[in-house]
């Protein structure tokens, strides 16, 4: 048997900067997800999450974060490629947790103000995301050439995002249920945590 309480997926946005053009991507795909029956969601703006920087890791976890994150079915992380890379203040607040992901599905959104829609970010934050736990979908949100895909108000002005964020959900949504049925009913057989420090 596997509980059928509505799925929890919130959304991260990952990035603090001021001005950043992610925001309308996470609020976009927050509502999105909002639309969907059966789907509770959350806007995680990690702008809010205060965590010193003279230490890392489960040491500096934030209490409400690790709540949303241990409650959560799926993370659908929102994150602007800078230098190919992602914000380093994403990975200090995802650092912060690691049983809280085991077994749970992932899916990115990469943002970027060229053509290629945070492809090279997205790579990059992948095996990051296996380390933690999380298992990753096949499909991602490639938001391209972001600074005139919003207008000022943050309405996108290209309709065609819309079914590709649909496939996303819908890929998503699978893999969370999946994943809910194997965590409530199938043993893994090497307990709790993964290879961890190894
Ligand atoms: C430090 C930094 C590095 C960036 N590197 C890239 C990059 O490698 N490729 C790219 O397409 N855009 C790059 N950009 C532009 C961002 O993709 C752009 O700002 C976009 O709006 C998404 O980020 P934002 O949410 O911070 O606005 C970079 C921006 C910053 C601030």
């Amino acid at each position: 048997m596997t509980t059928n309480r509505p799925l929890f997926m919130p959304v991260i946005l990952g990035t603090a900067r001021q001005g950043r053009a992610s925001e309308h991507v996470a609020r976009f795909v927050f509502d999105e997800v909002l639309k969907r029956e059966g789907v509770e969601t959350e806007l995680i703006d990690i702008r809010n999450i205060k965590l010193p920087t003279t230490d890392a890791g489960e040491a500096i976890k934030d209490a409400q974060f690790s709540a949303t994150v241990e409650r959560a079915d799926a993370l659908i992380i929102v994150v602007p490629e800078y230098n190919h890379g992602y914000p380093g203040l994403l990975k200090h607040v995802l650092d912060t947790n690691l049983k809280e992901y085991i077994h749970k599905a992932v899916g990115v959104c990469g943002v970027s103000a060229g053509v290629f829609g945070g492809t090279r970010v997205i790579e990059n934050l992948l095996p990051v995301l296996r380390e933690l736990g999380l298992v990753t979908i096949f499909w991602d949100g490639n938001f391209s050439n972001v600074g005139t895909l919003f207008d000022q108000s943050g309405k996108l002005l290209d309709e065609s995002y819309v079914p590709r964020t649909d496939k996303f959900l819908k890929e998503l949504i699978w893999m969370a249920k999946t994943l809910r049925h194997g965590r409530e009913n199938i043993s893994s057989g090497v307990g709790g945590q993964g290879p961890g420090a190894d």
